[in-house]
């Protein structure tokens, strides 16, 4: 994981890993307990652009939805308001890919990489129809080589990585709870 060194005043708690790994679910349990505000990147872009993420994928391509992702990550930095506001964000699983957002979203607050098996991600990414990159081919081969590829990028990017392979939705709401405040504490 990387230093500690590039932090910033905002509070924001970042979740970052492969479809299916439980940012959402997570992030969502983890506002319901903290009060804090929720903020969904997929569905942001979705709402900004009017279009499914599958869409933007079928017609403008998948570059295109990555300069998406970071042109909103600048906006979430820049448009932070105090620092004591802080939101808990969940991205989508390849924001890690260009070292400008790893970078943004360290400058952003506290990184989580939710890393989860292979096998557990298929199960729960196989229920659902809407990720266009798990649409074609052998999905676990797939989830297999993204990780293969981006396991190094998550662990560039994060303060800390949570294996919750096996562990139960609020345990893992718990234990991030309490490793964000340490961290925002120190
Ligand atoms: C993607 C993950 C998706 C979404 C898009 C691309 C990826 O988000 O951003 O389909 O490249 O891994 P989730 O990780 O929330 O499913």
């Amino acid at each position: 994981m990387g230093s500690s060194e590039d932090r910033t005043s905002s509070k924001h708690i970042i979740f970052v890993g492969l479809m299916g790994c439980g940012k959402t679910t997570i992030g969502r349990e983890l506002a319901r307990l903290t009060g804090m505000s929720f903020l969904d990147m997929d569905v942001l872009i979705e709402e900004q652009i009017g279009k499914s993420i599958s869409d933007i994928f079928k017609h403008d391509g998948e570059a295109h939805f990555r300069s998406l992702e970071t042109a909103l990550l600048r906006y979430l930095l820049e448009e932070s308001p105090a620092p004591t506001a802080g939101c808990i964000i969940s991205t989508g699983g390849g924001v890690i890919m260009r070292a400008e957002n790893r970078e943004l979203l360290r400058r952003l607050g506290f990184v989580i990489w939710l890393d989860v098996d292979v096998p557990i991600l298929f199960e729960r990414t196989a229920r659902t129809n809407h990720r266009p990159l798990l649409q074609q081919g052998d999905a676990q081969e797939t989830l297999r080589k993204l990780l293969e590829v981006r396991a190094p990028l998550y662990a560039e990017s994060a303060h800390l990585r949570l294996d919750t392979s096996h562990m139960e939705i609020p345990d893992a709401v718990r234990f991030v709870k309490e490793a964000s405040d340490e961290y925002f504490q120190a």
